[in-house]
């Protein structure tokens, strides 16, 4: 698996302190008081991203999870995205925070926070690990970044490509025949 990687851009001690530093952020946010929020989670990328943010976080919290799809197969550009799971808990009057691995387009938050709005809640913020500021569209807030990023499409810590690499601990770029390679698995 390290045999297909081009470069490490962003390690994973900087991801650590970074993550830390967000979660600061946060508790500075909501917990005076500790009124509790409700963190709606975009699967499968975001996993890694949320279990460190979590442990980081003393405050009150639910947790509930999302699937959006955009990248079909092996494509490194988003196709048309839906939301494959939808059932969200009941959000009125509540917190939400929403995370999620990298906003490029916008697309896939745009549909979450537009299914999260329906419900009611007191107020949505969004935190993102990694944003691709080429792409960021104004419409689609975000409140909490990690890091910005350029344009390459990148993997690990939670981001795969064709399903694999999520495992890397840090944030890597493929060497450039990997993306078009028949999958080994
Ligand atoms: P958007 O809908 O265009 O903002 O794309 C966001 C979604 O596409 C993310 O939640 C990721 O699942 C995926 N994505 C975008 N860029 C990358 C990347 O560089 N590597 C892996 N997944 C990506
Ligand atoms: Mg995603």
């Amino acid at each position: 698996m390290e045999d297909d990687i081009a470069k490490v851009i962003i390690s994973s001690g900087e991801i650590a302190e970074r993550v830390s530093a967000m979660a600061d952020e946060m508790v500075q946010t909501y917990g005076q008081p500790d009124e509790g929020i409700t963190i709606v989670t975009v699967l499968a990328g975001s996993l890694v991203f949320l279990s460190d943010l979590i442990r980081r976080l003393p405050l009150r919290m639910r947790i509930a999870l999302v699937t959006a799809s955009s990248y079909a197969g092996k494509a490194t550009t988003a196709g048309k995205i839906h939301l494959e799971s939808t059932t969200l808990p009941d959000l009125r009057n509540r917190n939400v925070l929403i995370v999620d691995d990298i906003v490029e387009t916008g697309g896939t938050l745009r549909l979450v926070q537009a299914a999260v709005r329906r419900l009611c809640p007191r107020r949505i913020r969004t935190a993102v690990l990694l944003r691709k500021t080429t792409k960021a569209p104004s419409d689609v807030p975000i409140d909490f970044v990690g890091f910005d990023i350029g344009d390459d499409f990148v993997v690990g810590y939670g981001l795969d490509y064709d399903g694999l690499y999520r495992n890397l601990p840090f944030i890597a770029v493929l060497k450039p025949e990997m993306y078009n390679a028949e999958s080994a698995l």
